[in-house]
């Protein structure tokens, strides 16, 4: 290929695009030079001298991560000069560093002792009084610890250019070069970690995990964060049925490493003190604790009851449960209970964008076209808070590819800083010249553009003749699989209307029904009496419509169940259960044990999650997504609908939460970091 430069790596021939660097086209034929402050995607630092190679007629040793490829270049990567210079450099960085890896977090996964092993000297010459410094606490989640710092600033970068915070600095000069946090003695920040995460040694470590285990001993567990609509994977290190931490180091998943304060930390709701462990029933006006046995045979026999009476039934499904969960729930409703009065809270408008979509050219958007694509326009929401890793793809666009970022809101938003335009309020309309010129776009809403109004946003978007996609936020996990799977009354799996009217959750509440059916909702929260006559629950918590229920199961997690979920973009990917809690069942298994009980499980077939996934396949257009990209930790997106939806949409039942960083709707009470950390409090 033309374009492609040539040059030679330890005498192997290397063809990579012009500005590679080398330390990046050594990688593609396997030849590792070792580097600790280059960092993928961050700007350039040269700041340990790790990387140093020889290059045929330079006269110097060169820093690989600062080296541009160019044509006939002859690198050498493994000579005696380049070995003596990097156990130089190891000496160097271990002047000051403590000797003392058994006892330090990191060891076992820490880049300095790696390349002391492969790279460094058998001993120390070292022989004079180290700095010390004692250790310090930034925030409950991040402690630093100086004399372990190697001056890299990957942290500095990451928090600067990736998270757009910039809440880490350098103090001082010389050998008592700091890095110190922005206000004072401590940090008001995203608290995400991402600075612990790049930290290549034990000097940034989390107090979420810190001490508590050592890497090897750890199973990692591959599954998506429960938390905002965004889909992010978090690998969740776990040991004796308990999460330790999460990450995603394999950069595995839509979001790479990415991941905010929920996906890293607020998987620790699982274990609170208030998590319900048994079924509980409630006897002479008080709940108490009763085997599953006692609570099915009670649910069954009441079910059964009211059916062959010819009561009536409401079923509220959940943001947060799984996409097998939600549509063997509408099957249940449905077949079983022979009732259309099943909904769910809705967040986003999806269903009049699909409606408005039918014809138009215009597409869904995935989190990476939010990455590649030339321009976005931000319409309405605070992304940075309310959609993290959103924000953190449009920033990472506009740093790598000066991607065009339009922000149209009603206050400021961290996009402001690079954008091209900011309009304060809704007037999109007065940036149409600047978007006509743009050779694409995907635009991004919130709750705030619904009904006609979003109607009238992608009229404007196809008339601008420029190809266009769109998202449409949705608040939780799997907000946007609820819709999917029919957790609503107009609408079977696959937006085929369900051809009879039913009741929406807050005409549920009102109705005198015979029995409600909540599973994994809190719809009485903010102070609600219940009307039902017989009211079941299906939580993690004794939440305000748990408090009032009849009968209380216990639910397992989203990180103790498999299964798949839908992000805000449609993008499918797989749950895969990382510990099993004592006492708590995943849902589908309590809808299915309550099947069996009522002697209806062979109406609604097996309640695994395989099982119902095939059917959902078969069933809901644009579910039909190729397994084993799913089944490997990749996303599927969808387009579950290719036309008009021929239903009244009803956008006035559309309100999100707005959660942001430190909130996650009912379940985010229970996080124990999420409730400790200072911004909380400010109420960012
Ligand atoms: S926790 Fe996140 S936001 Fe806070 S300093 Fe570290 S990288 Fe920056
Ligand atoms: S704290 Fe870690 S990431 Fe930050 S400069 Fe020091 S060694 Fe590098
Ligand atoms: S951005 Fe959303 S999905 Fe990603 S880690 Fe944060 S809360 Fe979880
Ligand atoms: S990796 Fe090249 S100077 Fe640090």
């Amino acid at each position: 290929m033309a374009d492609l430069v040539n040059l030679t790596i330890d005498g192997r021939a290397v063809q990579v695009p012009p500005q590679t660097l080398v330390i990046d086209a050594a990688k593609t034929v396997g030849i590792e030079i070792p580097a600790f402050c280059y960092y993928e995607g961050l700007t350039l630092a040269a700041a340990c001298r790790m990387c140093l190679v020889e290059v045929e007629k330079m006269p110097k040793m060169m820093t690989a991560c600062t080296l541009p490829v160019s044509e006939g270049m002859v690198v050498r990567t493994e000579t005696e000069q380049v070995k003596q210079a990097r156990k130089y450099t190891l000496e160097f960085l271990l002047t000051n560093h403590p000797l003392d890896c058994p006892v330090c977090d990191k060891g076992g996964e820490c880049e300095l002792q790696d390349m002391a092993f492969r790279y460094g000297a058998g001993e120390s010459r070292y022989t004079e009084e180290k700095v010390h410094t004692p250790e310090k606490q930034f925030s409950p989640v991040v402690f630093f610890d100086a004399p372990r710092c190697i001056l890299c600033f990957r942290c500095v970068r990451v928090c600067n250019e990736g998270l757009g915070v910039g809440a880490l600095g350098v103090v001082n000069r010389g050998v008592v070069s700091e890095i110190a946090p922005n206000v004072g003695d401590h940090l008001e920040c995203d608290e995400c970690g991402a600075c612990i995460d790049i930290c290549p040694v034990g000097a940034l470590t989390s107090g979420a995990y810190r001490y508590q285990t050592r890497p090897w001993e750890m199973v990692h567990v591959g599954t998506i964060c429960t938390h905002c609509g965004d889909g992010c994977k978090t690998t969740l290190g776990t040991r004796n049925d308990q999460i330790i931490r999460g990450n995603n180091r394999d950069r595995s998943g839509i979001n790479g490493e990415f991941l905010c304060i929920k996906g890293r930390y607020a998987f620790d709701f699982y274990d609170h003190a208030e998590r319900l462990q048994s079924p509980l029933l409630r006897v002479n006006g008080k709940l108490e604790e009763v085997s599953w046995a006692r609570a099915l045979q009670v649910v069954a026999q009441r079910f059964t009851e009211t059916i062959s009476g010819g009561g009536s039934f409401g079923v509220i499904g959940s943001n947060h449960t799984s996409n097998e969960e939600n549509y063997y729930l509408q099957k249940f409703a449905r077949q079983v209970l022979k009732t259309n009065h099943i909904d769910h809270h809705r967040t986003g408008d999806v269903l009049t964008l699909l409606d408005a979509l039918s014809g138009k050219t215009a597409k869904l958007a995935t989190v990476s076209d939010l990455y590649e694509r030339k321009a976005v326009l931000v319409l309405g929401a605070d992304l940075a808070l309310e959609h993290p890793l959103l924000s953190y793809q449009i920033r990472a666009n506009y740093r790598h590819h000066q991607a065009h970022v339009y922000v149209v809101t009603p206050e400021a938003v961290r996009e402001d800083k690079y954008a091209a335009a900011i309009v304060r309020g809704r007037d999109y309309e007065s940036l149409r010249e600047k978007l006509k010129a743009e050779p694409e776009l995907v635009i991004v809403f919130d709750d705030s553009y619904k009904g006609d109004e979003l109607r009238k946003l992608v009229d404007f978007a196809e008339s601008l003749g420029i190809p266009v996609k769109f998202i449409c936020l949705v608040d939780y996990a799997n907000s946007r699989g609820a819709i999917d799977m029919g957790l609503t009354p107009e609408l079977l799996p696959g937006y085929a209307p369900s051809g009879e009217a039913g009741m929406h959750v807050e005409e549920m509440l009102e109705a005198q029904l015979s029995a409600l059916w909540v599973v994994g909702a809190n719809p009485f929260k903010g102070g609600f009496t219940r009307k039902t006559n017989f009211l079941v629950v299906q939580d993690m918590f004794l939440t305000e419509t748990a408090q009032q229920a009849d009968v209380v199961l216990p639910a397992a997690s989203a990180y103790e169940k498999n299964g798949t979920v839908t992000s805000t973009s449609g993008q499918v990917q797989r749950l895969t259960r990382a510990i099993n809690t004592m006492g708590a069942k995943p849902d589908l298994e309590i809808m299915g044990f309550i099947a069996r009980e009522m002697g209806v499980a062979a109406v609604l077939g097996p309640w695994v999650p395989e099982t119902v996934f095939a059917e959902i396949r078969k069933t809901v257009r644009g579910y039909d997504i190729a397994m084993p990209v799913i089944a490997t930790g990749g996303a599927a997106q969808t387009m579950p609908v290719n036309g008009r939806i021929p239903v009244e949409l009803r956008p006035d039942l559309v309100q999100s939460d707005h959660n942001g960083l430190f909130a996650s709707g009912t379940l985010g009470r229970y996080s124990k970091v999420l409730n400790s950390v200072v911004e909380n409090r400010l109420s960012r």
